[in-house]
């Protein structure tokens, strides 16, 4: 079972298998990605969607004419593969006037323009089907806190999105949108930098259950957060509309390695949190596993290829890694002995008044703190353990 299949809803960005190795200190080491070639390898491999900005299917600038050429190249391939778009996001951060972000720039022109360009995007993405939208907003930041107003900057980025979110409702268009946070990285600091930020702002906006969040493994971990910790949590608020799957080790710059190839116990806690939900059954994920990495500058094109398979094989491993120890007697019994399903236990009596929890005196003027674990540990450790064992496949 560790070979791809469409069920598996494995995805990837075109511009992730496109990425030709240019970073901030040299150009480009692999020629430029076609679409169709694009499509029909990641269907071969075993991936069930193709993910794009309007920019990496046709460039920034095109004409109408060249536009649609792109398009309908793109329908054809996927016509003939059965692949799917289930995401589309529009690129408000490579072309120069968005130097100081799309939505937020200071600039009252470019924020129109960005506008204008993401409607267009969105109509688009309509036409392919797609039910999730995307926004990273890479630009939308300063690197001086002088330079930015942000409260000003939110303000602008809510009348952007309310603006959207009217625009789909009255189109009918099944489209959700996904706020992807970034702590920094092209912008010294970016707007809305974490999934708790980003969860925060969509309960501010005008239709808050078309707005969720895209939050990337890489992401969170540049800012030195839990990721599983923070998926949970997005589940939890009923607001994980996509995932960007990738890896990272640690607080440095944005590495977009293969899933694993980071934190390997936080992509083997995520894989079981994504599959099972929480212990109790709190909710699991079930839209597409979209790998959003950078095929490292030092491959080939076969190397990028072999990267490609390597994410849906790391994933479909960490799948089987965490069946086996939800399934193990020795896992429940430590679970057990760990009071993890404990947790799931409200703290109150059904219907408890606040005037009958003070008069219950087992719960303070009897309660000895002291005696009650009579130096008894939670055995967390060995539940930890056996975690890893069974990530290493040694049990
Ligand atoms: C990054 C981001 C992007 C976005 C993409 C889609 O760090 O570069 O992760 O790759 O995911 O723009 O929104
Ligand atoms: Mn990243
Ligand atoms: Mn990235
Ligand atoms: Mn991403």
């Amino acid at each position: 079972a560790t070979t791809p299949t469409r069920a598996d809803k494995f995805s990837f960005g075109l511009w992730t298998i496109g990425y030709n190795g240019s970073d901030p200190f040299g150009g480009p080491t692999r020629p430029a990605l076609d679409v169709v070639e694009a499509v029909e390898k990641l269907d071969e491999l075993g991936a069930y969607g193709l993910t794009f900005h309007d920019d990496d299917l046709f460039a920034f600038g095109s004409t109408d004419a060249e536009r649609q050429t792109q398009i309908d190249r793109l329908k054809g391939a996927l016509d003939a593969t059965g692949l799917i778009v289930p995401m589309v996001t529009t690129n408000l951060f490579s072309a120069p006037v968005f130097k100081d972000g799309g939505f937020t720039s200071n600039d009252r022109q470019v924020r129109r323009f960005a506008l204008r360009k993401v409607l267009r995007n969105i109509d688009l993405a309509a036409e392919l089907g797609a039910s999730t939208f995307v926004m990273w907003g890479g630009r939308e930041g300063s690197e001086y806190d002088s330079a930015k107003d942000v409260q000003a900057a939110l303000e602008r980025y809510r009348e952007a999105v309310n603006l959207l979110a009217d625009y789909v409702t009255d189109k009918g268009y099944g489209i959700r949108f996904a706020i992807e946070p970034k702590p920094n990285e092209p912008r010294g600091d970016i707007l809305l930098p974490t999934l708790g930020h980003a969860i925060a702002f969509t309960e501010t906006l005008e239709r808050p259950e078309l707005f969720g969040i895209n939050p990337e493994v890489g992401h969170e971990q540049m800012a030195g957060l839990n990721f599983t910790a923070g998926i949970a949590q997005a589940l939890y608020q009923g607001k994980l509309f996509h995932i960007d799957l990738n890896g990272q080790r640690g607080i440095k710059y944005d590495q977009d390695l293969v899933f694993g190839h980071g934190d390997l116990q936080n992509a083997f806690s995520l894989v079981d949190l994504l599959e099972h939900g929480s212990p109790q059954g709190g909710q699991a994920y079930d839209g597409p596993r979209h790998f959003d990495y950078k095929p490292s500058r030092t491959e080939d094109i076969s190397g990028v290829w072999d990267s490609a398979s390597a994410n849906m094989r790391m994933y479909l491993l960490l799948k089987e890694r965490a069946q086996a120890f939800r399934a193990d007697p020795e896992v429940q019994a430590a679970l057990e002995a760990s009071k993890v399903g404990e947790l799931s236990t409200p703290t109150l009596n059904d219907g408890e008044s606040y005037d009958a929890f003070l008069s219950d005196r087992s719960a303070y003027e009897d309660f000895d703190a002291d005696a009650y674990f009579g130096g008894k540990g939670f055995g967390f450790v060995r539940l930890q353990q056996l975690a890893i064992e069974h990530l290493l496949g040694a049990r």
